[in-house]
């Protein structure tokens, strides 16, 4: 039989520096050791949309199959990745969109539904009213877009709750312990902050502690990593009250971009569902998302005895050939 066509994907990351990246990360190299056919590259663009321009236009010159691609900012990073659309190279967005309707397949959280579900979970929280402050992901990136449209909307159904300020941040905790001490101090009645990811949260916890506000704000973030730090522990340490999970599709995209490249059927849109992690589940959670971590070890344990097992069987069979070249020879 013919031997498996080798592929090159290529993935222009936005950032590759925090814990959700690197679980995104780690997501996809475990699903790509299912394909050793596939030469995997990543490209860091470090928040930057004009290095990630730069780099994808690398990708097109050593040339790729696939293209993966994180939009640091939707406006400056479309017209590279429509370019890469119509050559022909099949274009995978992985949680940050462009503008674009130009791209083979989308793997991700619904930005606007994670959004909607803190927005109704703020007004149960608050007993429908109070005054709320939203720290944002950074200015232009698709997430922070349409977490704040649907934020805003759900608030719209409940007339005693206030959206008094908004502070933007980088998506990165330093931008919130520089600009939002100021604006707490102007609105010292906030009741409840809402961050769009749980770094970004775990900062607004420290000014609030900071100013003496950590008993009476309620911080709600997006992410709900495992881990030591991640929002999960956040949320059972009581820092956060509660997190909605954003799934990283790491191993998703690979198998979409895994379908694509072998010609099989395959969604456009593989859309990862929210939930919300709060004191009521998450134990459960955190329980649930340890025994997922052990079996994965495990299951790479197996792998390893796999590949040992079969060097020994393959090395038996070399000594068996020699036996019976020697055995006939005689
Ligand atoms: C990680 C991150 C997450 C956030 C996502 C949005 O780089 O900032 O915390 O949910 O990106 O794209």
């Amino acid at each position: 039989s013919a031997p498996p066509r080798h592929y090159r994907i290529g993935f222009s990351q936005c950032t590759n520096g925090d814990a959700w990246r690197q679980a995104m990360l780690a997501g996809m190299t475990k699903e790509l050791s299912f394909y050793p056919e596939v030469n995997f590259e990543i490209k860091d663009a470090k928040y930057s949309s004009a290095l990630q321009e730069q780099q994808i236009k690398e990708f097109l010159k050593e040339g790729i199959d696939l293209l993966i691609v994180s939009a640091n900012e939707t406006e400056p990073v479309t017209p590279i990745v429509e370019e890469v659309y119509n050559r022909g190279i099949p274009v995978v967005i992985l949680d940050r969109r462009t503008t674009s309707k130009l791209y083979t397949a989308y793997v991700g959280g619904n930005n606007e539904e994670v959004g909607q579900t803190a927005g109704n979970y703020a007004a149960s929280l608050l007993g429908q009213k109070g005054e709320i402050l939203e720290v944002l992901g950074a200015p232009g990136s698709s997430p922070a877009i349409d977490r704040h449209r649907g934020f805003v909307q759900a608030l719209a159904a409940y007339p005693n709750l206030k959206l008094t300020a908004q502070v933007n941040s980088n998506w990165e905790r330093p931008s919130v312990l520089e600009r939002l001490p100021a604006v707490l101090r102007a609105h010292p009645t906030i009741d409840l902050i809402f961050a769009h990811n749980d770094r970004l949260a775990l900062g607004a916890y420290q000014v609030c502690k900071q100013l003496g506000l950590d008993h009476r704000v309620k911080i709600v973030g997006v992410d709900g990593l495992p881990g030591a730090h991640g929002g999960i522990q956040l949320v059972q340490d009581g820092i956060l009250k509660a997190t909605l999970l954003y799934s990283t599709g790491g191993e998703e995209a690979i198998r979409v971009a895994m379908k694509i490249l072998r010609k099989q059927p395959y969604d456009k849109e593989n859309t990862l569902s929210t939930m919300v992690i709060d004191s009521t589940n998450v134990l459960t959670i955190k329980l649930q998302t340890e025994k997922l971590a052990s079996q994965q070890q495990d299951i790479q344990r197996q792998q390893r005895l796999l590949q040992a097992q079969l060097a020994t069987y393959t090395s038996q069979q070399t000594v068996l050939y020699i036996l019976a070249a020697a055995l006939l020879g005689a």
